[in-house]
């Protein structure tokens, strides 16, 4: 359907001249609304667009920060919210000059829709730290104005250069987080060379968390969990960890100081870094991947008395998002998940603060028919 009067140009910027269509979603009004059924506006694929049908959207812990809006300081949420961005779907229309995609393909979309793609960093293929990147929900639209809306819905359109290819052989309410809890977890394992042979920490067993163990298992490492969660011990050791440890328990932690080469802090709450900086082996790093709300103190000693590292590391660029899915599609690697429909979403919110979640909520996007 078109609510644009009509098309002058491909480029029109006119809000007289969009061609753009409907869609359903489930977005937020404000900080404090739950999510609810609302309508948004999608543009008509230009000549580099893919049209998708959204079959399946993970939820990220991400998702509740910026729908909450925990972020304010470094990125404010700008209402209606629609969040999502762990997108699978099928190609149902695509622009003149696509030619990566036809309808009918199966197609992924993560964290970004665009990026300047002129900048060092983009060229490199990191369009994740390009300073000019388009995230997929709440950043400004250059197409419609306003902000982009994510996928809890039933489409999106995208620059093909940001739709990823999937394999067939895939669950795809598992292959959707993959979009961000995947390659989270996937990239810093590969920047800092996780492989056979390295001792291997992941903290917090959440959907990041279970993502990295599968990662770190499927590239060779001793894994050993770190989880506040004492009954998520089997399900660790089934995903692919030869120990888990509980870290409230001091002389559990204590039997691995300075034995770690990589640690993956994926933490989304307040909680103490020094204790897992103090597991590493001389020159050993920890990345954050984890967000929370407020600062982390980070004690100077632990770092310079064995020259430990701290880093962060943000979702991950295009050619290697891509060579993750590639690499999940060879060794069989989805997220496990809870497949809820549209409608359970804020109950979805309330049990991922709790933590019970096993270990991924996978919306499936039929449910949004019905609305
Ligand atoms: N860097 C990036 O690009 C990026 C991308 C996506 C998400 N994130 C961020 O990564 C974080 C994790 O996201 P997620 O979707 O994996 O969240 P999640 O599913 O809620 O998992 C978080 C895990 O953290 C642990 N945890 C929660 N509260 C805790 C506390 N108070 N103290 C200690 N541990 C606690 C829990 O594990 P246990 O029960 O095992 O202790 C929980 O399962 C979020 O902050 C999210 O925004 C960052
Ligand atoms: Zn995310
Ligand atoms: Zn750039």
């Amino acid at each position: 359907m078109h609510n644009g009067v009509f098309c002058i140009s491909k480029y029109a910027t006119s809000i007289y001249s969009k061609c753009m269509f409907n869609a359903k979603a489930y977005s937020a009004a404000s900080a404090t609304s739950p999510l609810a059924s609302s309508t948004i506006v999608r543009r008509d694929p230009t000549e580099h667009d893919v049209q998708i049908e959204i079959l399946f959207c993970g939820v990220c812990h991400s998702d509740l920060h910026m729908v909450r809006n925990e972020w304010r300081e470094v990125m404010p949420a700008v209402y209606p919210c629609v969040p999502g961005h762990e997108i699978v779907g099928r190609v149902t229309k695509v622009g003149s000059a696509v030619s990566k995609f036809k309808p009918g393909d199966l197609a992924a979309v993560g964290c970004m829709v665009d990026s300047d793609r002129t900048c060092p960093e983009c060229q490199a293929g990191l369009e994740q730290y390009c300073p000019n990147f388009t995230l997929t929900y709440n950043s400004p639209d250059k197409h419609l104005g306003g902000v982009t809306y994510g996928g809890y819905s039933d489409s999106i359109v995208v620059d093909q250069r940001f739709v990823l290819r999937v394999q067939a052989n895939l669950s795809l309410a598992g292959v959707a987080p993959l979009l961000c809890a995947g390659i989270t977890t996937y990239s810093p394992m590969r920047h800092w060379g996780v492989t056979k042979g390295k001792k291997v920490g992941v903290v917090g067993l959440g959907g990041l968390g279970h993502m990295g163990v599968k990662f770190a298992h499927a590239l060779g490492a001793h894994v050993v969990v770190f989880s506040t969660t004492p009954k998520k011990k089997d399900d660790a050791l089934r995903l692919g960890a030869d120990e888990v440890v509980i870290s409230k328990n001091a002389d559990e932690m204590q039997k691995h100081e300075r034995s770690f080469d990589f640690i993956l802090d994926a933490v989304s709450a307040d909680h103490d870094i020094n204790a897992y900086i103090n597991l590493l082996k001389r020159d050993g790093n920890i990345t954050l991947v984890g967000a929370p709300e407020k600062p982390l103190a980070v004690a100077a000693f632990g770092l310079l008395m064995a020259r430990r590292s701290l880093s962060g590391s943000s979702i991950g660029g295009i050619p290697e998002t891509q060579e993750m899915l590639d690499f999940c599609g060879k060794h069989s690697i989805t997220a496990d998940v809870e497949v809820i429909p549209i409608q359970k979403i804020n109950e979805a919110y309330e049990r991922l603060l709790k933590s019970d979640v096993k270990y991924r909520f996978s919306i499936d996007m039929a449910s949004l028919k019905s609305e």
